[in-house]
């Protein structure tokens, strides 16, 4: 049967335990002096060793030929623990088993003596789990655990987990283990296992690993498994979801000269071949990390810093809104046009509100009165006429248009309906409304060639489908409420 490798590559010394010898040294000592304590504390980000150390531990405590601290791996103890076939050996994931009724029962049980190994140890993995109840019963153990009894609590948790039990402790730190460990760790396994690793990409792995060995062992296992135990950086790239560093300076490159038809086609090409959008985003604030150190240090000046902070700012917002769920092609696309549009994220007042607004007020909007309408009176925008059958052709002139192209992709997939003088837009893509929201330009040109089409003058508005009964008590609600739910801030006087 096949094992994974991080499973096969479990340290079974302390010897073996990478990049945590403040903890394997003292625990060493403690073995080799005989004072151990009942209770230990090991926390640590997942995948950092605090299991394996544990095992380790319950191996070293009970070998019958302990060499410098290490379990002999060899005598009957060692093996049967190896195995995990040990009665006296209990591992319990407290995630699942966190009543007060768990540890009532385990106290039951620890009184009793051993079966086979000097100490019975207890690993208790995710301690942070347990309920009140269950702490306050295991608390009562820590204050008087029997001699025979070891208990090793493991947690990623710290601040879960009441200072009473903290203090009855040993407290050990698991740190992250540094990309250099893991890269080593990365080549022994290869080398022992017949797998080829470029040098380029076992860095990679251990990059995205964040110091978790774990997922370091995973990630291999991932990359031997689908190319045939030949690692290779672009192999690697691939399965981890990485762009190319082409297409993070392309993409880079299409920022600094505002082009932000450029920067969608990137995005584009990047969401085609399943890159991660957020690494992706994150590759491009390192970029422009980079440039800013440059720029600080005087050694690049084609650049303003305000631009590259300006710049960091809005993919910062981006990484942030992806991180947290949003919809990730869609909000980097957001930020190039944000940038390349040098919209201002303050969202200064624009003819989109004002027409809104103009359709409660009933006043001639001050400004360009050339290409805004007279104005709308609130009941014509009240039903809705019908599909707004030139759309099509609307679309097809915008795509053709060199300059509206980035509008032509935010719109490719949407309709319109007519609604007396309003053509109401109806698109997934909030990045369309938000496009025409900020630029002036845009609305004007699409304005345009609506009216070269129609030979009428139109204004714009979002398009609620879902809800018509509200569409006809307040229609300006309804377009607020839906421009709103695009992301456009609309301001009603
Ligand atoms: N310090 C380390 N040295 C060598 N290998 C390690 C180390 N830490 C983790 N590993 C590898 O990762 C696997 C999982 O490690 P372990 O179970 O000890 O992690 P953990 O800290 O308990 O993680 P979790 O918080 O997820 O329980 C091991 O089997 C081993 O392959
Ligand atoms: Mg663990
Ligand atoms: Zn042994």
């Amino acid at each position: 049967m096949y094992q994974a490798l991080y499973r096969k590559w479990r340290p079974q010394t302390f010897d073996d335990v990478v990049g945590q010898e403040h903890i394997t040294k003292t625990l060493k000592n403690e073995i080799e002096s005989g004072k151990i304590s009942h209770a230990y504390l090991f926390i640590g980000s997942r995948g950092t060793g605090k299991t394996s150390c544990a095992k380790i531990f319950a191996k070293a405590v009970n070998c019958l030929a302990p060499k410098g601290g290490n379990p002999c791996g060899e005598c009957d103890i060692c093996k049967e623990i190896q195995s995990e076939s040990a009665l006296d050996i209990v591992e319990i994931d407290a995630a699942s088993n966190n009543g007060v009724e768990n540890i009532r029962s385990m106290r039951e049980e620890v009184v009793f003596s051993p079966t086979k190994c000097k100490y019975r140890v207890y690993i208790v993995d995710e301690v942070h789990m347990l309920s009140a109840g269950a702490f306050n019963a295991f608390l009562k153990i820590l204050e008087e655990p029997p001699e025979h009894v070891i208990f090793i609590l493991a947690t990623t948790e710290l601040h879960k987990i009441p200072a009473t039990i903290i203090s009855r402790c040993q407290r050990f730190n698991f740190k992250r283990i540094s990309s250099a460990d893991i890269i080593e760790r990365l080549k022994l396994v290869c080398k022992k296992e017949k797998i080829k690793i470029e040098p380029k990409a076992a860095k990679l792995i251990a990059k995205c690993a964040d110091g978790g060995m774990r997922d370091a062992l995973s990630i291999l296992d991932q990359c031997a498994n689908s190319c045939e135990n030949n690692v290779t950086f672009e192999n690697a790239k691939k399965i981890l979801g990485i762009s190319s560093g082409d297409q993070t300076e392309k993409f880079a490159e299409n920022i600094l000269e505002n082009n932000s038809s450029g920067c969608i086609e990137i995005i584009d090409e990047i969401h085609q071949e399943s890159v991660n959008i957020l690494k992706f985003c994150e590759s491009v604030m390192e970029y422009f990390r980079n440039v800013m150190i440059e720029t600080v240090n005087k050694s690049r000046k084609d650049i303003s810093l305000k631009r590259i902070l300006e710049i960091l700012d809005v993919l910062q917002v981006s990484y942030q809104n992806i991180s947290s769920g949003a919809n990730a092609k869609l909000e980097m696309e957001i930020a190039a046009v944000k940038l390349c549009e040098n919209v201002s994220t303050q969202g200064s007042k624009s003819v989109t509100d004002t027409e809104i607004n103009n359709t409660k007020k009933e006043i001639t909007p001050p400004q360009s009165p050339k290409t805004v309408n007279p104005p709308v009176k609130k009941m014509e925008i009240k039903t809705e006429d019908g599909t707004f059958e030139p759309w099509g052709k609307i679309l097809e002139e915008l795509k053709n248009t060199k300059t509206l192209k980035s509008l032509y992709i935010s719109l490719r997939d949407s309709n319109a309906y007519k609604s007396g003088n309003y053509i109401l837009i109806d698109s997934k893509n909030s990045l369309a409304f938000e496009l025409l929201r900020n630029n002036s330009e845009y609305r004007i040109a699409i304005k345009n060639i609506i009216k070269n089409i129609t030979g009428r003058q139109y204004s714009l508005g979002p398009y609620k489908p879902e809800n018509k009964e509200k569409t006809k008590d307040d229609p300006l609600e309804a377009l607020v409420d839906k421009a709103r739910k695009n992301g456009i801030d609309v301001t009603l006087n």
